[in-house]
């Protein structure tokens, strides 16, 4: 029997080889700066026949930092070091996008620029605790934007977009996801603003759609895309109706014409439904969005064949899979066993559980 995940695919303009995705990975591993460095391309070559390569979160700016050694997409150094990652794929046929990322109030002061607060459409802390170069320490309550700094942040995204057009990528996908920035406007818990970017949803969801806009005027839209996590609760999210929240949000997309809808499975670990909230899936999805889905969270070979045979997704998205096997592509082909991920080395450090695990004999 062949398999759905192993057949081609059209995405925006380009036509994939198959319909495996390697999701976005925050690894930590930025050299000084937050550029992007060889260590970095060797990795995202060793998984170059991915369909589709999304990289880690990139911040679009100081502000829109939150974790050590994160990559960024704001200087020209940086923009030179996403060149190193782009060239490397393409010499192997890849295709690669960049997630664009601003974390709003998920960061800490020691990681902010003169050690500010960090932003977020409302004064509210999220429950726990900050990476910061000096371990865990408490969130502090975010700053919340003032209505005339919103054009600045929508401004911030288009410099990005522009950045890693000149970086070489392929693409880039818009980080709506996991309780960052545009997630924070979004859910009714993390945004209390009573001005035009609050209060309704049509207000909650301004923001991500302004910056879509931008994007989308940037690069076209047939190589942009969108993650979003409906029903996640990872950095304290929660809404008080999420189907009518991320129904709308979803449904005002389609009018972009993206190259694709990114979205966050329900039943992933650290991301899974609040218990009063019902699991929004891509099959509650399917009908609302008219373009092409990626699925991702907690995918078996098995699962993700299932999931596009259902046809409630086009393509998915495979994370702690990918970080342990370079050429889950070719293991899933064989019906080859797979590398066990060490989560010992997600976050930080170099070589070792990044570029070292082996491939198929
Ligand atoms: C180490 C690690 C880093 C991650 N970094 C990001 C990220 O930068 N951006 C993002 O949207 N999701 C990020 N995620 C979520 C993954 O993209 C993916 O949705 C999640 O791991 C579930 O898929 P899986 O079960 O195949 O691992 C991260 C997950 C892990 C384990």
């Amino acid at each position: 029997m062949t398999s759905p995940l192993l057949t081609s695919v059209k995405l925006g303009r380009y036509t994939l080889p198959n319909r495996v995705v390697l999701a976005p990975l925050t690894r930590n591993r930025a050299a000084a700066g937050y550029v992007p460095r060889e260590l970095n391309a060797i990795h995202y070559a060793q998984r170059a026949s991915a369909g589709l390569l999304i990289t880690e979160a990139s911040q679009i700016s100081p502000q829109g930092m939150g974790y050590p050694n994160t990559p960024g997409i704001y200087t020209p150094e940086q923009v030179q070091g996403w060149r190193l990652v782009t060239d490397a794929v393409h010499g192997k046929g890849g295709k690669i996008f960049l997630q664009l990322w601003h974390v709003g109030r998920i960061s800490h002061p020691s990681l902010q620029p003169d050690g500010a607060l960090p932003v977020a459409p409302s004064a509210i802390a999220p429950a726990g605790e900050a990476s910061t170069y000096t371990g865990m320490q408490p969130f502090v309550t975010p700053r919340a934007l003032e209505l005339e700094e919103i054009p600045q942040i929508v401004a911030q995204y288009r410099i990005a977009a522009q950045n890693a057009l000149e970086a070489g990528f392929d693409g880039v996908e818009i980080h709506g996801a996991n309780g960052y920035l545009l997630d924070q406007f979004l859910q009714d818990n993390t945004n209390q603003r009573t001005d035009s970017y609050g209060g309704s949803v049509e207000n909650r969801a301004r923001l991500l759609m302004e910056v879509t806009a931008a994007v989308v005027d940037v690069w076209e839209s047939d190589r942009v895309g969108v993650r979003l996590s409906p029903s996640g609760t990872f950095n304290s999210m929660y809404d008080s109706n999420r189907a009518v929240t991320f129904g709308y949000a979803v449904k005002e997309l389609n009018r972009f014409n993206l190259a694709y809808l990114h979205l966050v499975a329900p039943r992933v670990a650290g991301f899974e439904s609040a218990e009063d909230q019902p699991d929004l899936g891509s099959d509650f999805f399917r009908p609302i969005y008219d373009g092409t889905i990626i699925t991702a969270g907690g995918y078996s070979f098995e699962s993700a064949n299932a999931a596009i045979a259902s046809g409630n997704a086009d393509l998915v998205a495979f994370g702690r899979l990918y970080i342990a096997n370079p050429d889950l592509v070719e293991r899933f082909a064989a019906n080859a066993p797979l590398n066990t991920p060490d989560r010992n080395t997600f976050y930080g450090g170099d070589a070792e559980g990044y570029t070292d695990y082996p491939t198929m004999q």
